[in-house]
């Protein structure tokens, strides 16, 4: 059986015995309603440590839409076998008043890429996301952090933000997953209606087209969507795009 954890303080407890006697712990931050693209970093996490640990926490500071909040899904029972036939040995399952005892007075912000693409279509996000990725990681104390591609700019935050604060840990990249038809999966995709998912995969087909931005913009509207943002940086191009209530986002090296 998976092993649960709840509170910060049991946690942390737990995470320096196991560090304390020599295990490398491998660790996985998620919320949960877990899919392909999450399992593939436990997966990963599995083949480089010892311990695998997952958090599964819906971090209310990176939603700025009260709607996307109360509308997540919590398949708690579903997630934990998932986890645990992936390769996960710990689960990681705080509650916002133990994570947050300060109710949020403290915050970690990021004042530059933070504020572009998915960041100035969601106020607040990535201060959120930062935050309490900096909780969870001063909690687990892992050898090795995994995040997706698939959240390419939250990656680069991450990434960075561990370099800025000198956090003794590897950030470990893992490869966008996909449906056969390109679509990238997430657990948004649930909430397409059978048109829209009809759809959806044209979001990929156009961001691999090689086209220019304002093409792949037009291209996409023909489609059927609302854009959010398609923009190239350095080698990749990143999309956000709406099908009626649905957002979707994705990215791809050009
Ligand atoms: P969540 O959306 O649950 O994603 C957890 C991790 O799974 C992230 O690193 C994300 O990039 C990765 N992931 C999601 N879909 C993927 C796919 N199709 N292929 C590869 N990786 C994929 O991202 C978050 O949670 C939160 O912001 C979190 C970091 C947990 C902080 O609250």
């Amino acid at each position: 059986m998976i092993e649960r954890l709840q509170s910060p303080r049991e946690a942390g407890t737990r995470f320096r015995e196991l560090a304390t006697a020599g295990e490398t712990i491998g660790f996985v931050p998620t919320m949960g309603a877990l899919h392909d693209g999450h399992l593939s970093l436990i997966r990963r996490a599995r083949e480089e440590n010892a311990i695998v640990a997952i958090s599964i926490f819906v971090n209310p500071t990176q939603y700025d839409d009260p709607n996307d909040l109360a509308n997540y899904p919590r398949p708690l029972g579903q997630d934990l076998k998932k986890a645990e036939t992936a390769g996960a040995d710990i689960a990681f399952l705080p509650e916002y008043d133990e994570l947050y005892p300060d109710d949020y007075r403290y915050r970690v912000t990021e004042s530059e890429l933070s504020r572009e693409l998915e960041g100035a279509h969601r106020a607040g996000h990535f201060d959120g996301v930062l935050t309490v990725v900096m909780k969870l990681l001063g909690i687990v104390q892992p050898d090795r952090a995994y995040f997706g591609e698939k959240d390419w700019q939250q990656l680069q935050l991450v990434r960075d933000m561990a370099a800025a604060f000198f956090l003794d840990l590897e950030i470990v990249s893992c490869p966008i997953v996909r449906e056969s038809d390109g679509l990238a999966m997430s657990s948004r995709n649930a909430r397409l209606d059978p048109a829209q998912r009809a759809i959806a995969p044209e979001f990929y087909r156009v961001l691999t087209s090689g086209r220019d931005e304002s093409s792949m913009k037009q291209a996409l509207e023909n489609a059927g969507f609302e854009i959010d943002y398609v923009e190239r940086r350095g080698d990749r191009v990143l999309g956000a795009v709406r099908l009626g209530k649905v957002r979707l986002i994705d990215n791809v090296k050009i």
